[in-house]
């Protein structure tokens, strides 16, 4: 396996591993056992750690304000398609599900407005 291969593989790994160790601490939390879920919660944030420090030494950010612009876009087409997704899961009456992709839409736009006010502050 090449070096590349290694790091790339770390990136997809670590970053399965942070919602997946978020997951189980939410089915922790349902379970009434929020200190195995704040346990989870921190080993998550362990492996967002991990995969971010790959994604910088890769040297992925070195445009920090290109990387700003390219987050930016893509929060404002999160935004459209997690209303897609709810719109989707309506139709199917998942009712928690359409509600939770109409939350994390309204995360995305809020993203967006943080990610367009650094812009103007810091890079203009
Ligand atoms: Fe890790
Ligand atoms: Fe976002």
């Amino acid at each position: 396996m090449e070096l590349q291969d290694h790091v790339k593989g770390n990136i997809n790994g670590e970053t399965w591993e942070v919602t997946h160790y978020l997951a189980m601490a939410y089915k922790a939390d349902h379970l009434g056992m929020g200190e195995v879920a704040d346990a989870l919660r921190r080993i998550a944030m362990d492996e967002a750690n991990h995969g971010a420090r790959f994604i910088f030494l890769d040297g992925q950010v070195e445009d920090l304000k290109g990387e700003i612009e390219k987050m930016l876009a893509g929060e404002r087409k999160a935004y459209d398609g997690k209303h897609d997704g709810m719109k989707e899961a309506l139709g199917h009456d998942k009712k928690e599900l359409a509600s939770w992709f109409d939350t994390a839409a309204h995360d995305e736009d809020r993203h967006a407005k943080i990610l367009d006010g650094i812009l103007n502050k810091y890079f203009k």
